[in-house]
């Protein structure tokens, strides 16, 4: 396996605190719920939520995907928040927006269980591979169509818990 670093520990770090501002600017006067989807999440979403200067609630929610049954592909919920959705403002926390079909899933599940708006918040956005109609309302990076791995991201569960994030050139 070939690894090539796209961004070190470090210049994640400093991304994630530009995003915790724009995100805190944006919403402190709300009532936010904040779901991270698992487990991709995970890293983005401790450091992130420790950096915002405002408060909330959060929670988690993990779905799983179908492939190669349908072209739109199935998606179930494995994990569904435990708090109170109705009324609230959501912020989906995800660590890659790929294709687009999870996360507008997701937020179509939020906007049935009542949320009065839905953000999404994604730290890798692969623009170009888009199935599915979705904007990010706060990006960390927009990366090219490779596969990546660390700070969350997996391949065949493995390499999450990387600090910096890879590209992976065969996996
Ligand atoms: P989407 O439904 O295609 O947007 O899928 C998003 C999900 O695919 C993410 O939550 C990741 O779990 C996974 N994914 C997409 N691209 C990558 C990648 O480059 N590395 C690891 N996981 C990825
Ligand atoms: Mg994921």
């Amino acid at each position: 396996m070939k690894f090539e670093l796209l961004l070190s520990e470090k210049e994640i770090s400093e991304k994630v605190k530009e995003i915790a501002e724009e995100v805190t600017r944006s919403l402190r006067h709300e009532k936010v719920v904040i779901v991270g989807v698992l487990k991709g999440a995970l890293f983005f979403m401790a450091d992130l939520l420790r950096e915002l200067k405002f408060s909330f609630v959060y929670d988690f929610i993990q779905v799983k995907s179908y492939e190669g049954m349908q072209t739109t592909g199935s998606i179930k919920v494995l994990k569904e928040p435990n708090c109170d959705i109705s009324g609230k403002t959501v912020l989906i926390v995800e660590d890659i927006l790929d294709t687009g079909l999870t996360l507008s899933f997701i937020r179509d599940y939020f906007i049935e269980k009542g949320a009065k708006k839905v953000y999404v918040c994604a730290l890798l956005d692969k623009k170009k591979k888009r199935l599915k109609e979705i904007k990010a309302d706060f990006v960390g990076f927009e990366i090219d169509d490779q596969f990546v791995v660390g700070y969350g991201l997996d391949c065949d569960e493995k390499m999450r818990e990387l600090k910096d994030i890879f590209i992976l050139k065969q996996c």
